[in-house]
């Protein structure tokens, strides 16, 4: 299986993210500023990395850069989604980002594995959650990163 990780970061957290993945799972890692449709669609499982940001927005460089994902052919393509956040300065809008990058590739066709559930975290309100779950795997470090390795590790042989 080819896996590509896809991901945007303004402070870093979740590049170092994508790479803890991409170590364990054999993926290649591409920052959005660099990445062309070609990253998004050649690869069997596309794995999708966002921050939230502002108040529930996607990560800056997401926002500018979103083309290349409309662009990309995205039909029966396999999706997953990762993203960080803070639980406790944001509980309204916790990893609102996924929720975002959802809408847009289901919108295109693709098929979005990898929901997981909110048992473990505090918060108040997620545009990130479809029938109670969120849409993929939901990080906490700026709280939570002593729970970060054992979310991935349940986390991705859903993906498989
Ligand atoms: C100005 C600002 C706004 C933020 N807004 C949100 C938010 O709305 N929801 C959320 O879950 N996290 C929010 N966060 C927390 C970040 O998403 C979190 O710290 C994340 O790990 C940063 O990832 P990065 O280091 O890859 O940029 C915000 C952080 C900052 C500094």
């Amino acid at each position: 299986m080819s896996v590509t990780i896809v991901f945007g970061s303004d402070s870093g957290c979740t590049k170092k993210i994508a790479s803890r993945i991409a170590s364990q799972i054999d993926a290649r890692t591409v920052n959005i500023t660099k990445a062309q449709s070609s990253d998004f669609e050649d690869c069997s499982l596309l794995i999708l990395g966002c921050p939230t940001y502002g108040d529930g927005d996607l990560q800056a460089d997401w926002e500018d850069h979103l083309n290349a994902l409309e662009e990309a052919e995205l039909k029966d393509k396999k999706v997953a989604l990762f993203g960080t956040g803070d639980q406790e300065i944001y509980p309204d809008s916790f990893v609102d980002a996924i929720g975002i990058l959802y809408d847009i590739v289901v919108g295109k066709g693709a098929k979005v594995i990898g929901f997981t559930k909110t048992e473990g975290y505090s918060f108040t309100h997620s545009a990130a959650l479809r029938d109670g779950q969120f849409v993929g795997l939901a990080l906490d470090e700026d709280n939570q990163s002593s729970e970060t390795d054992d979310r991935i590790a349940a986390w991705l042989p859903q993906l498989s």
